[in-house]
């Protein structure tokens, strides 16, 4: 007889297999928080799609300055409802007028942490439906270094790390890169980390911040950094957080929103250039779930 463990795995090969192409997953991470991630993740999410991709962005940050504050919307139902109230994936995709949908993780992400087996088989198996809404799907993560967090960013071939230029900033970083070094999970050929420099003066600044941590982590951790671009410190992007719509809809010809368009062009260009694997939604999640049946 097939024993559980066994039934689960074959369920995962089985969503793994059955939709392509997959959604491509860009997990938006930061090791201190306020740094700039739901900003970078929805105003990439608007460039993108400007781009003519189908954009999902998913909020797996249960605090407090999340998407739907900043896109002054209120989803009916969150992740939560998905995972134990019986709701189907397209009930928790909340469409916005900007060409955008999000994701509201509630208290899903939580409880994520504490399911079962089962559960996250379930939850697997209505998530991989994201491929057929999707292109692109941005998971924005909660700050810091939580289990959670390094799980969401080892389960993602591609990661973009945000830091400022305030040593703080760049000290947590590098310690969110030593805590994955750490997990025998993360694997440093399949996972690639860009740095984006936000909050920055200027380009050179933005580069220079990169750079730095570039030696570091090559040195200490052999984690091979990629650079993912900078966004200007501007007083648009405060000013649009309260007016609750994104900066590169409300200013989009503004620096920041021209480097954002810039960051979008590059994950673009990537699709042609690249011949790295990418892994999509279901193998991200099926990540997630082999990463638990280990443990
Ligand atoms: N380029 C920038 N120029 C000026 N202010 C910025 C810039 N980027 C972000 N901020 C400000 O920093 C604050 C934090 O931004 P944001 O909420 O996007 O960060 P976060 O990393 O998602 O935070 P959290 O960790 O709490 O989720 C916001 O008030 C925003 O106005
Ligand atoms: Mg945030």
């Amino acid at each position: 007889m097939m024993d559980q463990a066994e039934r689960l795995r074959r369920m995962v090969q089985e969503a793994e297999q059955e939709k392509e192409p997959e959604a491509r997953v860009i997990t938006v991470t930061s090791g201190k928080g306020g740094v700039g991630k739901t900003n970078l993740s929805l105003n990439l999410a608007i460039q993108l799609s400007k781009l003519g991709k189908r954009v999902v962005v998913f909020d797996a940050d249960f605090g407090l300055a999340n998407i739907e504050i900043m896109l002054g919307a209120r989803p009916k139902y969150n992740l939560a409802d998905l995972m134990f109230r019986g709701k189907e994936l397209k009930d928790i995709i909340c469409e916005s007028e900007m060409g955008i949908s999000f994701i509201s993780g509630g208290s899903g992400i939580q409880e994520m942490a504490t399911m079962s087996r089962e559960q996250v088989v379930y939850l697997t198996g209505k998530l991989v439906e994201l491929d057929t809404y999707a292109d692109i799907i941005i998971v924005d993560t909660g700050a810091g270094i939580s289990d959670s967090v390094l799980e969401f960013v080892m389960s993602s071939s591609e990661v973009l790390l945000v830091a400022t230029p305030e040593p703080t900033s760049i000290t947590d970083a590098y310690s969110l890169l030593k805590a994955l070094n750490k997990k025998e999970e993360f694997s440093r050929e399949e996972t690639v980390i860009k740095m984006v420099s936000n909050r920055v003066k200027n380009e050179a600044e933005g580069k220079s911040l990169y750079d730095k941590m570039k030696i570091v982590s090559d040195k200490f951790l052999g984690i091979p950094l990629e650079y993912g671009g900078c966004v200007p410190m501007d007083d648009i992007v405060p000013k649009s957080v309260i007016r609750q719509k994104p900066f590169s809809v409300l200013y989009p010809d503004a620096a920041p929103s021209r480097a954002v368009r810039q960051i979008a062009e590059r994950v673009l260009e990537i699709e042609s250039t690249d011949t790295r694997e990418r892994w999509g939604i279901s193998k991200m999640f099926s990540n997630l779930i082999r990463n638990k049946l280990k443990k």
